[in-house]
């Protein structure tokens, strides 16, 4: 039986939600707002966009159309800085060997992440050729908890939709995968991710005959 394995990217495959956070606190100490590491788990999986509105929504603060866009684009310079520094050395423990079982055992696998910077990501950690669709924040018009992301990432690889898990770390993206009819797997804090089908702390977790048993698996 062939299922689609759809991975998250941002702190599934590569530990960079400290870094997404990190340029995040920056940007709303200088707002003069300041928001709490629970407020941070609500900006996991979130667009660009929305994390910026969901940060001057906390601080009561409106901003021009002109500043927001500068804003953004501030942001994602003061990330791209970590990025640019990244190697193998930050793919989270166990991923490779996962994601070589499900190639080794024929099954198909796709990203599916809100990130715009994705692809590059990927390429840094040498990571991109392991997968046969990848669809990023540059493909999706609906941030998660809408499915879109997911359901084109099904598309892509021609696999139903209840032939999907979904690897996730944010509430939002399990979310998405719940909508989408997939199977969803936490990868964190179960208290966090409480919503999620299964929940591993991290892949080191995942063996294989638990893999084996989703390759066999239906969603009920
Ligand atoms: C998600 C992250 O994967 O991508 C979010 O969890 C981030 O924190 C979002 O805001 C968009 O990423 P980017 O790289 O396009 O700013
Ligand atoms: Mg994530």
């Amino acid at each position: 039986m062939k299922k689609a394995f759809i991975f998250d990217l941002d702190g599934v495959i590569v530990d960079t939600a400290k870094y997404h956070f990190l340029a995040w606190q920056n940007l709303a100490k200088g707002l003069g707002i300041s928001f709490s590491s629970a407020q941070n788990e609500q900006l996991k999986g979130v667009s660009r966009i929305r994390s910026l509105e969901k940060i001057l929504e906390w601080g009561n603060t409106t901003i021009s159309e002109e500043e927001f866009t500068r804003l953004m684009h501030e942001k994602n310079e003061e990330y791209l800085e970590y990025i640019t520094k990244m190697d193998t050395s930050e793919i989270l423990p166990d991923v490779p060997r996962v994601l070589d079982y499900l190639i080794s055992q024929d099954q198909a696998i796709a990203l599916g992440s809100a990130s715009k910077n994705a692809r590059v990501i990927l390429e840094k950690v040498k990571l991109y050729d392991k997968f046969h669709a990848i669809v990023d924040g540059t493909n999706v018009s609906k941030a998660k908890p809408d499915p879109e992301v997911f359901l084109i990432g099904a598309q892509e690889l021609d696999v139903s939709p209840e032939n999907c898990i979904v690897f996730e770390d944010s509430v939002a993206g399990v979310q998405a995968a719940n909508v989408a009819n997939m199977i969803s797997i936490g990868i964190g804090d179960a208290k966090v991710l409480h919503e999620a089908d299964y929940i591993f702390n991290d892949f080191t977790e995942i063996k294989e005959e638990f893999i084996n048993n989703l390759v066999m698996a239906k969603k009920v």
